[in-house]
């Protein structure tokens, strides 16, 4: 069943975009996917769309997004969830994983709201959704780089909710926890193994549902979203088992 409104999702291919996307087509979105590789999510769904962008590309992004654009100019919801984890001390980062990091964690996707945002004001209405994190509301050891990414994103969503408001334009920030995905794949610590210790992606693709199914005059502003026990399994490269 068709619903005639499209939904712009980066991170489409894998963890909480990915449940993301196959919420909003169970709600009859027409979905636009963003990411580099769908060979980790080969969808047929007749309403959903893939486009290959490496939003790491920074300088040859805005031409990139523009030509995304001009396929979906109707897009009423950005949900941003692409991003990735990269943990240590400062001095194990080079000058370039630190620049990498917060190009991909912020900037592609501030470049990816300055993208959809005119197509919106002139609409007069839409939904940009970003995916913070916990480590946006406090810093903590061996995620200086990763939590300034996330800070900015913050920072950024809060600026523009008051920006966009008068537009007719809504603007959330979640800030999950540990969330069962492939986040962890290549880090050396990821959730404990009870169900106690995640938050599903599902869980996080029903709140997204949540936001954009509020009635419009309504926003969750922010939503915190952690699982109800903080146990951590230190032990070893996850993928690598
Ligand atoms: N999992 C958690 O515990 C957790 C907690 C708090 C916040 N978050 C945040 O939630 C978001 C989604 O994470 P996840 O858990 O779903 O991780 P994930 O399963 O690893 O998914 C990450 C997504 O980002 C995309 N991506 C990564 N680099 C990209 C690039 N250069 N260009 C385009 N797309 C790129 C990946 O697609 P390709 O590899 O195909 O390009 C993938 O679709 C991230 O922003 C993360 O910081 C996650």
């Amino acid at each position: 069943m068709r619903m005639g409104k499209t939904a712009v999702i980066s991170g489409a291919s894998s963890g909480i975009g990915r449940a993301v996307c196959e919420a909003l087509l169970r709600q009859g979105y027409d979905v636009v996917g963003l990411a580099r590789d769908f060979a980790k999510f080969p969808c047929r769904h007749p309403q959903f769309t893939a486009h290959s962008v490496d939003l790491s590309a920074l300088v040859s992004l805005p031409a990139r997004l523009k030509r995304v654009a001009e396929t979906c100019a109707d897009a009423e919801a950005l949900i941003c969830c692409a991003g990735r984890g990269q943990f240590g001390h400062l001095e194990e980062f080079s000058y370039e994983q630190i620049r990498e990091l917060i190009d991909l964690n912020f900037t592609a996707q501030a470049y990816l709201a300055r993208t959809f945002l005119p197509h919106m004001k002139r609409a007069g209405r839409g939904d940009l959704v970003f995916m913070g994190s916990e480590a946006g509301l406090r810093g903590s050891r061996r995620g200086s780089v990763y939590c300034a990414s996330k800070f900015a994103l913050r920072g950024f969503a809060q600026a523009l909710r008051e920006e966009c408001a008068a537009s007719g334009i809504r603007v959330t920030i979640i800030n999950p926890g540990m969330v069962l995905t492939p986040f962890f794949d290549d880090l050396d610590f990821g959730p404990g193994p009870e169900p106690a210790n995640y938050v599903l992606p599902e869980d996080i693709a029903d709140l997204v549902t949540s936001i954009l199914s509020t009635r419009s005059g309504t926003v969750f502003d922010e939503v915190d979203v952690s699982p109800l026990k903080r146990v951590v399994d230190f032990r070893k490269k996850r993928g690598k088992e």
